[in-house]
């Protein structure tokens, strides 16, 4: 039976769409069936496969307007599938207000299609509204990249401890954290250094909750997505590259 990672993080711009992306990449290399989910209005993963974002995605799906298994598409891996996303996304979240059970849409949908994914990974919005509910009563495992960078842990431990829980006792009492991925790590500066430190003494009693992978700073990790390019296309002998091909093989091994 597959497994379903969530991303999330309610900070924008940390690396969740492109540590999702890459992920999948190497799991698909791998050989192992993945399907990822662009669950944010922004569209970001989508154009980053290179896909068409025209065509019905997972808005559709979970609006009953389209069936799941014949919205999936494929992409330049054959081990690799998306349910795209647009702006359309948007809607939901107003959409599904006052219906009942409205933050298990994305899981009556993923369940359906469970059985034929080794992993399905969905890349969340920066927030923690009714579409991202929906991510985190979907998933399995929930993984969080963190960025190394001041304000990152800005609201952070909240999420983590307090937040997760809350889901925990409510809506998905089977949701286990995989990890924290820090990500844009740049070694010529302390800040990141001390972001990690930080969090590490937080996690002294469990440091299987951190990827032992840190991802690094890397301009080719923010060109490719230009291209409709990822990584292991893109520059698969480069730092970032490497790290994210690392970073997939923990997550195979020990998610
Ligand atoms: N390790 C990295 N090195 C350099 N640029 C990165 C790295 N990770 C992400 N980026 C770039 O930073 C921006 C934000 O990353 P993204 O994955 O879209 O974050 P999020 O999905 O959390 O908003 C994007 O332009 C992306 O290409
Ligand atoms: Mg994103």
């Amino acid at each position: 039976m597959g497994k379903i990672i969530v991303f999330a993080n309610q900070k924008g711009g940390v690396g969740k769409t492109t540590t999702t992306v890459n992920i999948g990449a190497y799991l698909a290399e791998a050989d192992k069936k993945t399907l990822l989910v662009d669950f944010d209005p922004q569209g970001n993963l989508t154009s980053s496969l290179g896909v068409n974002s025209n065509k019905s995605g997972i808005y559709e799906v979970i609006m009953g307007k389209s069936e799941i298994t014949s919205t999936i598409q494929s992409t330049y891996h054959k081990k690799l599938f998306v349910l795209s996303s647009n702006i359309n996304l948007s809607g939901a979240s107003v959409e599904l207000v006052n219906v009942p059970n409205r933050e298990f849409y994305l899981k009556k949908e993923l369940d359906k299609v469970k059985n034929n994914f080794d992993y399905i990974l969905i890349d969340c919005p920066p927030s923690l509204g009714l579409i991202t509910l929906n991510g985190f009563a979907a998933a399995d495992k929930v993984i969080v990249p963190l960025q190394c960078e001041f304000f990152a842990l800005e609201g952070f431990f909240k999420m983590l401890f307090e937040t997760i829980k809350r889901i925990q006792k409510t809506l998905n009492p089977s949701l286990t954290i995989a990890g924290i991925v820090f990500t844009m790590y740049d070694s010529r500066t302390r800040l990141g250094n001390d972001v990690i430190d930080k969090v590490k003494t937080v996690f002294q009693k469990h440091p299987e909750l951190i990827f032992k992978t840190i991802i690094p700073r890397n301009v080719k990790l923010s060109e490719a997505p230009s291209h409709g390019k990822t990584i292991n296309q893109y520059a698969p002998n480069s730092n970032g590259a490497l790290s994210y091909k690392e970073l997939a093989m923990e997550v195979l091994n020990n998610v």
